[in-house]
C-alpha cells in the first residue's frame, strides 16, 4: 500500500523507509568528484564484489549505466546488436545514436530473448558497405519480455557466438537481482560472461536513486570519464549511495516475495473471463495483462478509482509490477477489483 493505494505501476515507485532514511542521514560523505566520498567508494567496491568484477562506478540511472557501457565498448559508426524490445532501444531516448554514434541492429527475440542463429544471421559480411558490429547487449530480466529470465545455457550459447565473431558483450542487469532470485543462478555467474554489467538499486531493491556499471578496471575508468562528460559525476552523493547500500543489504532476499505475489496475481487473473494472461509467464515481478475487448487506459482509470494502480502499456494491455510496497494479502484485493470491473 502506498498513499492509500495498491501501487503496481512499477517497482520504481517505492519510498525509502525509516531505516533507509536513517542510513542516508548518517552517511559520511565527501566530494566524490575529488575522490572524497567513502560511502560511494564502499558501495562501488561492494557492487563489484557482488558481481565478481574488478570495479564499479555509481551513476544516477540505469539509462546512464547502459549508455556509458555502449560508449566504452564501441566507436562511433559501429553497429550494436540487441533485441527489438530492449530497454536500450525502446526507452533510452535514442541515446545509442545520439551519445555513442552507433547504429542499432534489432533482433526479433521471444520475450526479449534472441537465439544464436538470429544473432549470427544479423551479422553482416566483412565488407566496407556495412557498419562494423562491435557489441551485443542482453537484458536480464527482460522488462518488455514480461520479466523473463534468460536461461544460463542460452546466454552461454549467444556469448560464445559473439566472442567467435570478436564482439563485446554488455548485460543490462537493471533487474539482475530478480533474475538471480528467480533462477538460483548467482549474479557473478551471469556477470562473468559480460564485459560490462549495469545494475539498478532503484527498482526492486527500493532505493530512491541510483545504478552502477561494473566491469574491468580499465573499462570502468573509461566509463568514469564518459560519466563526467555527460554530467553524471556528483558531489556529496554518499547520501544516495547509503540508500543503495542499505537496499542491497536488506532488500535482496525479499525479492522472492515479489515473485510469489506476481505468480499469485497471474494465477488469480488467469481464471477471470475477458482477460488474456499466460500465468506461466510470471517468472519474476512483472506481468502483462491482456484486457481483451476492454480499453486498457479506461480500465486502469476505473481500477485507480477503486484504489489499485497499474500502467496501461498498450490499447489492450496493462502492466503490473509487484514491489516492496505490496503485501501478499493485497493481491486478493487486486484480483477482486478486476473481477468486479471486467
Ligand atoms: C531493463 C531496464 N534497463 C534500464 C532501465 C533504465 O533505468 P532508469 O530508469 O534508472 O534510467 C530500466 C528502467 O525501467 C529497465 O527496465
Amino acid at each position: 500500500m502506498l498513499n492509500g493505494k495498491i501501487d503496481l505501476r512499477s517497482d520504481t515507485i517505492t519510498q525509502p523507509d525509516a531505516a533507509m532514511r536513517e542510513a542516508m542521514a548518517s552517511a559520511i560523505v565527501g566530494d566524490d568528484v575529488l575522490g572524497d566520498d567513502p560511502t560511494v567508494q564502499e558501495l562501488e567496491r561492494r557492487t563489484a564484489e557482488l558481481l565478481g568484477k574488478e570495479a564499479a562506478v555509481f551513476v544516477p540511472s540505469g539509462t546512464m549505466a547502459n549508455q556509458l557501457a555502449i560508449r566504452s565498448l564501441t566507436r562511433p559508426g559501429d553497429a550494436i546488436l540487441l533485441d527489438a524490445n530492449a530497454h536500450i532501444h525502446c526507452y533510452e531516448a535514442g541515446a545509442p545514436a545520439a551519445l555513442a554514434g552507433v547504429q542499432e541492429s534489432l533482433l526479433d527475440g521471444r520475450r526479449g530473448q534472441f537465439t544464436t542463429a538470429q544473432l549470427e544471421a544479423a551479422l553482416p559480411p566483412r565488407d566496407d558497405h556495412f557498419a562494423p558490429p562491435s557489441l551485443v547487449c542482453i537484458e536480464n530480466t527482460h522488462n518488455r519480455g514480461g520479466g523473463s529470465v534468460w536461461p544460463l545455457g542460452k546466454i552461454e550459447s549467444v556469448v560464445a557466438a559473439a566472442r567467435r565473431n570478436g564482439l563485446a558483450l554488455h548485460l543490462d542487469g537493471a533487474r539482475l537481482w530478480n533474475a538471480s532470485a528467480a533462477s538460483g543462478v548467482s549474479e557473478p555467474e551471469y556477470a562473468g560472461h559480460f564485459d560490462t554489467v549495469s545494475v539498478c538499486f532503484s527498482k526492486g531493491l527500493g532505493a530512491p536513486v541510483g545504478s552502477a556499471l561494473a566491469g574491468s578496471a580499465d573499462m570502468i575508468a573509461k566509463a568514469r570519464f564518459y560519466r563526467k562528460q555527460q554530467g553524471g559525476a556528483m558531489r556529496q552523493v554518499g547520501i544516495l549511495a547509503a540508500a543503495a547500500a542499505h537496499a542491497l543489504e536488506h532488500n535482496r532476499d525479499r525479492l522472492a516475495d515479489d515473485h510469489a505475489n506476481c505468480r499469485a496475481l497471474a494465477n488469480g487473473l488467469a481464471k477471470l473471463p475477458g482477460l488474456d494472461i499466460d500465468a506461466e509467464s510470471a517468472e519474476t515481478n512483472l506481468l502483462f495483462i491482456g484486457t481483451g475487448e476492454s480499453d486498457a487506459a479506461a480500465l486502469a482509470k476505473r481500477l485507480d478509482e477503486s484504489g489499485i494502480r497499474l500502467l496501461a502499456t498498450g490499447p489492450h494491455t496493462l502492466r503490473a509490477v509487484t514491489n516492496l510496497t505490496v503485501k501478499a494479502g493485497e493481491i486478493a484485493e487486486v484480483i477482486k477489483a478486476f473481477e468486479q470491473l471486467t
